[in-house]
């Protein structure tokens, strides 16, 4: 897989997926992540990526000469001599994942916006397809030009109900999401069907050595030995956490059959 991040923050996305799992997920060649800085393909002199908006409003807005030129030019790229780079065994890859990369996915553009589809745990594990190639495009000042959304992405996206400052921060939090989420990114002992939100619940409860710690102690039942028992209980207890913190998933949950056709 490969994800290539459209920001004029290049240094915000790209510090946090150099490190941890993320990191050695791209040393492993599972996943290339590539940032980049819209304003090198601004043509003008001054390297111009927004300008004030027609009709007069506060602000400006990003403009779609730099952001076409740089995601044709990433989708071309896609199309062309990275995947030539897959099927050679004579050169070295120059990049990384190359043998994971398939052209039969299309590049797939996702416009990062508060007013977006909310990002959750379905939309990672539907963009997480080794071999696609996902390109993040960060927003920033008041927004867009409309025609960058009407003709070149394929989706909008939001992290949540509250607004940063640029999408950089999104990309980073989308990406990570994704990637640890492709075959072989995480070790067995974190296997991500545990995960919170995939079994539609919140995760219980965890604890570790000592068994008793200023007098608090783990409960008896994690000691038992008696396996049934044991998951039986992290599952009332993760039912019991998703009723207090998060009871709208409980409902989530119950709307199909509710709202199934008789
Ligand atoms: N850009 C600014 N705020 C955002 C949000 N909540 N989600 C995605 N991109 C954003």
């Amino acid at each position: 897989m490969r994800i290539d991040i459209l920001t004029l923050f290049p240094t915000i996305a790209g510090i946090p997926l150099g490190e941890s799992m993320i990191g050695k997920a791209q040393q492993r060649g599972l996943v290339t992540i590539q940032v980049h800085n819209i304003r090198e393909w601004a043509r003008d002199k001054h390297r111009t990526t927004d300008d004030a908006p027609y009709g007069g409003s506060q602000g400006m807005v990003m403009k779609c000469e730099p952001i076409f030129a740089a995601v044709e030019e990433l989708k071309q790229k896609w199309n062309g001599e990275w995947s030539r780079k897959a099927g050679t065994n004579d050169e070295p890859a120059a990049d990384a994942a190359a043998e994971s990369f398939d052209v039969r996915h299309p590049s797939f553009v996702i416009y990062l916006t508060p007013g977006g589809k909310p990002f959750d745990q379905k939309a990672a594990t539907r963009l997480a397809q080794p071999g696609s190639h996902l390109i993040l495009l960060c927003g920033h000042y008041e927004g867009i030009d409309q025609r960058v959304i009407d003709h070149l992405v394929d989706e909008e996206i939001s992290i949540g109900d509250y607004v940063l400052t640029n999408g950089a921060i999104a990309a980073a939090v989308i990406t990570d999401a994704v990637v640890r989420l492709l075959p072989g990114v995480l070790g067995d002992e974190n296997s991500a069907p545990d995960d919170s939100f995939a079994s539609g619940l919140i995760e219980g409860p965890q604890y570790t050595r000592p068994v008793e710690f200023r007098g608090w102690r783990v409960p008896d039942i994690l000691l038992s030995g008696n396996h049934g028992a044991i998951a039986k209980w992290r599952r009332e207890q993760a039912l019991d956490k998703t009723r207090r913190v998060r009871p709208d998933l409980l409902e989530e949950k119950s709307e199909p059959s509710s709202s199934r056709p008789v």
